[in-house]
């Protein structure tokens, strides 16, 4: 791959996903794009440039570039500290808040193989604060192979890391071949959808939000997608709802219009209950 053919592939993948490809991250493009120039019988990076381009099938096929350079890693119970901080203290001001509707929204953005909007769907369930309430936890990724995984709802040990004993037995029912599958009670109420978190468009289905989810997404954007990506956040969560992003992303220098909460051992990030003074 030459230089100049890194450019316009890294270029047309960061405007349609907000996936940054850094100047040293040429070889790892490279080496995962090389099975679709195969699939295609193309030989260099330049004619897989046009066909992303131009060809009739450029869609699918940017959907297949993107599914190769995104990282899916995640598993359920991840980040326990920032769980259970939602569970003792974010749960029970829900829980208070939405009292008069008993309705609740939950979205875990850029959900991969599922196991993080099933693992909120499993912290209702047990707090039992929410039985007979209008639930949803919604899941949605770019990648429309780990929503079909998401969506089968079975897992293996790898997945299962970090998963406490008790929340195995409960939650899940055994398979043939170390195989488990997350349990009707959770999975109904959780659904799944195709969705470009840099996509404006794709936004209009999407309810307001008491909780968004994003971890470990924003992470592979560079600032000015993951200004755009706030600003949408904000917009999704209803007034005072909360932000939780992984333990390695914070809103420093994003100059985002949330609150920062400190929760016992965490942090949070809330839609302020006012507009801000100014308009901003
Ligand atoms: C590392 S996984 C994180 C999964 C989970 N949130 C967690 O923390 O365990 C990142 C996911 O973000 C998705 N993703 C990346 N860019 C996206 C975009 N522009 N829109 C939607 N999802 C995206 C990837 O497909 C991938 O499944």
């Amino acid at each position: 791959m030459t230089a100049e053919e890194f450019r316009l592939l890294r270029d047309h993948v960061y405007s349609h996903c907000g996936i940054l490809m850094r100047e040293d991250m040429k070889f790892v493009m490279e080496r995962r794009l090389w099975p679709r120039l195969e699939a295609l019988g193309m030989s260099n990076f330049s004619a897989y440039h046009r066909y992303l381009r131009y060809d009739a099938q450029r869609r699918a096929e940017l959907e297949a570039a993107v599914e190769a350079l995104t990282t899916h890693e995640t598993y359920f119970f991840r980040e326990m500290a920032q769980l259970n901080a939602f569970t003792d203290e974010l749960l029970p001001l829900l829980q208070q808040r939405n009292a008069s509707t008993r309705r609740l929204r939950i979205w875990s953005a850029g959900c991969s193989t599922g196991e993080e909007a099933y693992t909120i769907a499993m912290l209702l369930r047990d707090s039992r604060r929410f039985d007979g309430w209008d639930v949803e936890v919604y899941g949605t990724d770019i990648s429309r192979r780990v929503l079909t995984t998401a969506r089968r709802a079975e897992y293996g040990p790898s997945s299962l890391r970090t998963t406490p004993p008790e929340m195995v037995s409960r939650f899940f029912e055994p398979l043939a071949g170390n195989k488990v599958r997350v349990r009707d009670e959770v999975r109904a109420w959780v659904s799944f959808g195709h969705l470009n978190l840099l996509d404006e468009e794709s936004y209009q289905l999407v309810p307001r939000m008491d909780v968004i989810f994003c971890r470990n997404v924003m992470i592979y954007f560079d600032l000015p997608a993951r200004r755009r990506l706030l600003r949408i956040f904000n917009e999704r969560l209803v007034p005072g709802g909360y932000l939780m992003l992984g333990h390695s992303e914070n809103l420093l220098n994003l100059g985002a219009d949330f609150e920062l909460v400190h929760l016992r051992g965490d942090l949070a990030y809330r839609r302020p209950m006012l507009p801000s003074k100014g308009g901003g």
